[in-house]
């Protein structure tokens, strides 16, 4: 039943697609090589002005930058973990239970599997976590249960610790999940089918967008990724990347996400931001720095 439900969510968001395409024109994206792997992984420790050039720190991929990922057995998190270790960095991969989780990765001496249910709080986090990671990517999303407040738990309260995780032991570089729609009812999208539905069923989104506010307002650099519906299939277009508060549909491969997220940490031009996500078959290609770049900080 809730499986079910998850599988009439994704269409849900991707429902009105076809429309969405037939009446707006195409905005121009990419899915662009990969920066080079001795590239830049970012340091700034405040809000910059959009002219203003990020402090950051030159990274070689030799030093194997260490990132902890929360939901890394979710169909996501497990993208984002493979993208990382393809790249060179290193991976502390966040999961519930351990012992299961050996089983979804292959041995791989830069990974390292920790126990980090989100629910527990901030302090067994920030151990997780621990004082050698250099940022935190949060693919979490509550599994579904009977618990209708499972959305408000994970997906408010447990990223919310993550974040005061990362304020205890100074992690200052956090890259989020969320969802296209998170601020619907903003967006004059309170009777979009998807809003509707998410919301009826714990609040999802807006347990969501109660955390986005949490994290910037936080002072940590962040970038908070809105996708659209996600997919497990291979990239069909290249990506759309929009400001908050713009797309209300359309869907993405989970590996673009994925992909995003990790370009968002070598790209300063991510700080500070939050980028909506869907792909479109007829978008044009633009690099990651374009994409980022094209978004404003507010
Ligand atoms: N589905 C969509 O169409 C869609 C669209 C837009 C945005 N999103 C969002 O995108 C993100 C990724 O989605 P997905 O479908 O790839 O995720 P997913 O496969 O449902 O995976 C969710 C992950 O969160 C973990 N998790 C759940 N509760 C947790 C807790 N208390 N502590 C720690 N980890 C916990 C799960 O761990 P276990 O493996 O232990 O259960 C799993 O690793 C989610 O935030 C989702 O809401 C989804």
């Amino acid at each position: 039943m809730a499986a079910n439900l998850f599988l009439l969510r994704n269409s849900l968001f991707q429902l009105q697609t076809h429309s969405l395409t037939k009446n707006f024109k195409p905005f121009t994206s990419s899915t662009p090589l990969s920066k080079s792997l001795s590239s830049t992984i970012i340091k700034a420790t405040t809000k910059m002005d959009t002219n203003e050039t990020p402090e950051i720190e030159d990274s070689n991929v030799n030093e194997r930058k260490k990132i902890f990922v929360a939901g890394a057995t979710g169909n996501t998190g497990k993208r984002i973990v493979e993208q990382l270790l393809a790249k060179g960095f290193s991976v502390k991969a966040g999961v519930r239970d351990v012992e299961k989780a050996k089983s979804s990765f292959s041995e791989n001496p830069s990974l390292q599997i920790v126990k980090a249910d989100v629910t527990e709080g901030s302090a067994k986090l920030a151990e997780a976590i621990g004082d050698d990671s250099e940022a935190v990517i949060c693919a979490t999303g509550f599994r579904p249960s009977l618990d209708l407040f499972s959305p408000w738990k994970v997906d408010n309260f447990g990223t919310v610790n993550l974040v005061d995780a990362c304020r205890k032991i100074n992690v200052n570089r956090f890259i989020l999940i969320s969802s296209i729609l998170v601020n619907g009812a903003a967006m004059g999208q309170i009777f979009n089918p998807a809003y509707i539905f998410l919301n009826v069923f714990g609040l999802t989104l807006i347990a969501k967008l109660q955390a986005e506010n949490y994290i910037r307002k936080s002072g940590i650099n962040y970038t908070i990724i809105r996708p659209g519906g996600l997919k497990n299939d291979p990239p069909s277009g290249n990506i759309v990347m929009e400001p908050e508060d713009t797309l209300y549909t359309g869907s993405i491969s989970r590996d673009q996400v994925a992909e995003v997220a990790v370009e968002a940490l070598v790209h300063p031009e991510s700080s500070y931001k939050v980028v909506e996500i869907v792909s479109r078959a007829e978008a044009l290609t633009r690099s990651f720095e374009d994409l980022f770049g094209s978004i404003k900080q507010r």
